[in-house]
């Protein structure tokens, strides 16, 4: 089968298009043709881990360190990147009962990473569901890294209507999806981004959008019972004051000092920081599949890239200039 091999890291021209074996499933595991996979964040970061300092990894340094060893030191030990597909199950394992032949599904492989591929092998059991029948598979591909993030974490706050939550990092993967779940849980939602995507923020469902490059939102005196904020851009001694006594402020990205923070408003009330990792599981791709299809969530392409040419598509990620999924199809 075709791919796009990486075995060095690097910029985007480290990704090549080569023959590799077709995989084969496992009793437990079904053979899916993939049609669609986008860049995620996570592959420009595999694409270039070397690069990636403790200083530049968005995490403290004990998750950093693990994460080097399981990509590999000095290249990469996976040499396939692609976290998330869409595409249609062409064979099954003898012990699979939930998916057959010619199912047309999306998927989640995270680290295992893979879908830069025309096949994959998933278990039965991974995060793996039936497509949403009103998308794409080019849209379906792009859904389930954002959305199982942002799901996974906004779970750790009980929002409810009537509240006011704010997105810091609206426009990218997780908060493109953050904007869209807290809207559907009710709280009025206000999205923060810079100029050229105030308008994608708008159509995702934000009630109010904040342009960063044009107003800070810790000085504009509204206060808020949640800020996720998905890169750590602000902070809680600047932040603080725009969240209700009992707000919560949740960070996606996070170093010592936001997980000290965690435990001193523990320990002390009022407003809590919350620093936490994502679980992805089978039934949340379930239950977006069915928001997707009830019109409550949707998925924005921005471009479309033939496979064999995904180190352009990754070129034009890290321009910065993309708003909404850039997507590989075979
Ligand atoms: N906690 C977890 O379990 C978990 C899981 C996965 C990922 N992460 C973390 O999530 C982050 C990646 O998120 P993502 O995939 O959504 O990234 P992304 O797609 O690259 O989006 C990041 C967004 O942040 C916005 N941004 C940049 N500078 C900003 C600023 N100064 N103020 C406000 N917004 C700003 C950008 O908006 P503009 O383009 O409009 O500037 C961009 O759309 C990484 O740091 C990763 O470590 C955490």
């Amino acid at each position: 089968m075709k791919a796009i091999v990486y075995t060095e890291y690097g910029s985007p021209d480290v990704l090549h298009l080569a023959e590799v074996a077709k995989p084969a499933p496992q009793d437990n595991e079904v053979l899916i043709c993939v049609h669609a996979t986008p860049v995620g964040f996570g592959d420009l970061l595999a694409r270039d881990f070397k690069s990636v300092t403790p200083r530049k990894f968005n995490m403290p340094f004990f998750f950093w360190l693990p994460a080097r060893i399981a990509f590999g030191v000095n290249k990469p030990k996976k040499n396939i990147l692609g976290s998330e597909f869409a595409g249609e199950v062409e064979a099954v394992g003898a012990a699979v009962t939930r998916f057959k032949k010619g199912d047309q599904v999306f998927g989640y492989r995270g680290q295992n990473m893979g879908a830069y591929a025309e096949y994959v092998c998933m278990s039965e059991d991974g995060v793996l569901a039936i497509k949403p029948a009103n998308l794409t598979y080019e849209e379906a591909a792009t859904v389930p890294y954002g959305a199982l993030t942002a799901l996974s974490l906004l779970r750790k706050v009980n929002l409810k209507r009537g509240q006011k939550v704010l997105i810091n990092g609206a426009s990218g993967g997780i908060g493109a999806a953050a904007v869209q779940l807290s809207k559907y849980f009710g709280p009025e939602v206000t999205g923060v981004c810079s100029t050229p995507r105030v308008e994608f923020v708008k159509a995702l469902g934000a009630g109010k959008v904040i342009d960063y490059t044009q107003e800070d939102f810790t000085r504009n005196g509204e206060t808020y019972d949640l800020i996720f904020d998905i890169l750590g851009k602000s902070s809680l001694a600047r932040g603080k004051k725009s969240l209700k006594p009992n707000g919560h402020y949740l960070f996606a990205s996070f170093k010592m000092k936001q997980l000290a923070q965690m435990v001193w408003t523990k320990m002390t009330g009022g407003p809590q920081v919350i620093c936490a990792l994502s679980s992805e599981k089978a039934e949340d791709l379930t239950f977006i599949k069915k928001l997707i299809e009830a019109g409550q969530y949707k998925a924005i392409i921005d471009r479309r890239y033939p496979l064999a040419q995904t180190a352009e598509a990754h070129r034009y990620v890290e321009t910065g200039r993309k708003t909404g999924s850039v997507v590989m199809t075979m």
